[in-house]
């Protein structure tokens, strides 16, 4: 199995070109479902979630061509489509779900496997299901399978979610661009990759508009165009580089992004003492010593992102005093703390609330990665601390990182990838 090996306590410097998000592309690839007209979709960052979801879409019947890179492709959706998405693909990437909107708004029918569990919790789709049935959807649940089917099709309606959702708050959008009438949701999660799926719709022809700050009004349009769309950057990976420099004392310049969509994160690394300067499209990201001691809540965009939490977590523990994380969006999101504690870290967990001890040295050690973000923050630990550690099951950063040690190594990072 894979591992990789970190020497750490080298100071990151140079430049790190941030690719295309995750979050941003999945559902982009989802919602060319409902269209019969040729897409092109460019800056795909070429990560294992991504391969998934494009043989999610090739299994249902679509006809993509990747480009050599891979980072970007060419998608007909135009015949042939099956509405069956399987257990074997859904279960290994929750995002599965997002082509239930697009196959029902599309054929009037789905069936679609549950998600299976997640590590860092239960991550259930009732919001999902409750706001389709709006719509006019009927559902059953057997054996682990949503079947789902509109018998009169998509009709519009005011939805509101009992709880903001990205995941929900995509999949209805893309499900009421082709109902009958006018759809109202309220209650909207407003994470950049949402306006970026909008964006993208919209370019189709699909007619969408923000009506209040989460308030969307779709008006049902089956009229679409042939398109070509450039997917925005992934603003956790950046995030993670910006922690990287800041636990390294680095200096890294951080390319291909847009500051204003991270401005929470770019103010509390401020707050804490990390030097940031602002470009047009790039940030240069100074790590200093003296890190300030913070009490920081995870909370739906635009507050502090979930998935940097863990990275966070990292170097808070090299702050000048006690810090506290609460992670507000999943149950089960401190998993990475048994092993930074493991690597020397004295953090405490109650409930949905951290305690973080500063003025750690980390030792290095061999450790586990369990998730996406847990994994990314035993690596950030590994590059602060100066012995050798070996960072097993990678899998689940190479869900969500792209070439994640070739772009450490290009900034002085003594990382590399152990296939033996
Ligand atoms: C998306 C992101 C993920 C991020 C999360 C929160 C993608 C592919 N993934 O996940 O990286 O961590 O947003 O920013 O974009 N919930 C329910 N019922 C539902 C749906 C959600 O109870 O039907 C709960 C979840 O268990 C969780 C919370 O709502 O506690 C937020 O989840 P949601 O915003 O839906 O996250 P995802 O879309 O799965």
């Amino acid at each position: 199995m894979e591992k990789l090996e970190v020497i750490g306590s080298k100071k990151l410097k140079g430049n790190i070109k941030i690719s295309g998000s995750k979050n941003a592309s999945l559902p982009i690839l989802a919602a060319t479902l409902i269209s019969t007209k040729k897409i092109k979709i460019q800056n795909l960052p070429i990560v294992k979630d991504i391969q998934t979801m494009i043989f999610l879409l090739r299994s249902l019947g679509s006809n993509i061509k990747l480009s050599k890179n891979n980072n970007s492709i060419e998608i007909d959706n135009s015949k042939n489509i099956k509405t069956y998405a399987s257990y074997s693909l859904v279960k290994t990437m929750r995002a599965g779900i997002l082509v239930l909107g697009p196959l029902l708004a599309r054929f009037g029918k789905a069936k679609v496997s549950l998600p299976g569990g997640c590590a860092i919790g239960a991550r259930p789709v009732d919001v999902h299901l409750k706001a389709l049935s709006k719509l006019g959807v009927k559902y059953k649940i057997i054996n682990g399978y949503i079947y789902a089917n509109a018998p009169n099709g998509l009709m519009g309606n005011i939805i509101k979610f009992s709880k903001i959702s990205v995941g929900a708050t995509e999949n209805l959008i893309i499900a009421a661009t082709l109902a009958n009438g006018k759809t109202i949701l309220k209650n909207c999660a407003i994470e950049p990759e949402i306006k970026d799926l909008i964006n993208f719709l919209r370019k189709m022809g699909c007619r969408i508009n923000w009506i209040g700050k989460r308030t969307i009004r779709i008006i049902g349009n089956r009229d679409l165009k042939k398109i070509n769309y450039q997917v925005m950057f992934d603003r956790i990976e950046a995030g993670t580089y910006m922690i990287a420099s800041a636990l390294t004392a680095g200096n890294l310049r951080i390319t291909n992004i847009v500051p204003k969509v991270i401005n929470t994160e770019i103010n509390i690394l401020k707050k804490i003492g990390i030097k940031i300067k602002i470009k047009s499209n790039e940030i240069i990201v100074i790590g200093s010593k003296k890190v300030k001691c913070t009490k920081i809540k995870t909370s739906p965009y635009p507050g502090f992102p979930t998935d940097l939490q863990a990275q966070l977590m990292v170097l808070l523990c090299k702050a000048n005093g006690r810090s506290e994380i609460t992670e507000n969006i999943f149950e089960n999101r401190f998993m990475h703390v048994a092993e930074l504690n493991r690597m020397g870290a004295k953090i405490k967990v109650s409930g949905n609330k951290a305690i973080i001890e500063g003025n750690i040295n980390f030792n290095s050690a061999e450790l586990m990665a369990t998730d996406l973000r847990a994994s990314v923050s035993l690596i950030l630990a590994s590059l602060s601390t100066k012995g050798k550690s070996i960072i097993n099951r990678i899998y689940h950063l190479d869900r969500g990182y792209e070439r994640i040690e070739k772009k450490l190594q290009k900034v002085g990072a003594n990382i590399k990838r152990n296939s033996k």
